[in-house]
């Protein structure tokens, strides 16, 4: 099964991905990193991890319809059966959601529907909740709103901090995402 990442920043869990995929037995192959910022760290992580990777934003277009269809085409041509959004900050639309329907998923920081947006972690911190979570959901044109794939949750602690929070969060988003992409995996090999 081939995946692309999408990452606009860090990309901690597209290396995890990477790094939970580099078995060719597992049968998963992360094909490429795509980056819609041209300074964004994922990049220097798929140059180090040696992943093919490409770089462009909705700026080099005339439109954002051209953007996406570039993005269509470029997926298109590596051949990838799922497109993995990890710290993408951009809405998917149309173009990209109808050539890949239910083969577009993302990872985010909360237990959703709690705490969608930019800020999962902060905002349930901030909320004094005594658990949080990671969930994994396909895409759909609205922010952090798909069906659910998996969740796992994360407790707070009294003497957490948020670093401390967010630490035990990124780690559980670099399990809980491999495990999501083995099971589809899994289920698209018992299918053939
Ligand atoms: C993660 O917390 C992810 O859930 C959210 O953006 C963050 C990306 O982190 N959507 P990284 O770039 O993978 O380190």
């Amino acid at each position: 099964m081939k995946c692309a990442v999408f990452a606009s920043g860090n990309g901690s869990n597209f290396q995890a991905l990477v790094e939970a995929f580099s078995n060719p037995k597992e049968g998963v192959e992360i094909s490429f990193l795509f980056s819609d910022h041209k300074d964004a760290y994922a990049l220097t992580r798929a140059e180090n991890l040696g992943i093919k990777f490409f770089a462009f934003s909705p700026q080099d277009f005339k439109s954002r319809e051209d953007y996406e269809e570039a993005l269509v085409t470029l997926c298109q041509k590596e051949k990838v059966d799922y497109i993995l959004l990890a710290g993408y900050m951009r809405l998917i639309y149309a173009p990209l959601l109808e050539a890949f329907p239910h083969r577009i998923i993302n990872i985010h920081p909360s237990l959703l529907p709690a705490f969608p947006g930019r800020t999962g972690i902060e905002d349930a911190f901030k909320a004094r909740v005594k658990e949080t979570g990671v969930t994994v959901h396909y895409v759909n044109e609205e922010i952090d709103s798909g069906e659910i794939l998996s969740q796992v949750k994360v407790a707070i602690e009294e003497d957490d901090d948020l670093d401390s929070l967010a630490q035990r969060i990124h780690q559980a988003e670099h399990r809980l995402y491999a495990s999501v992409v083995r099971q589809l995996s899994q289920a698209k090999g018992s299918k053939k």
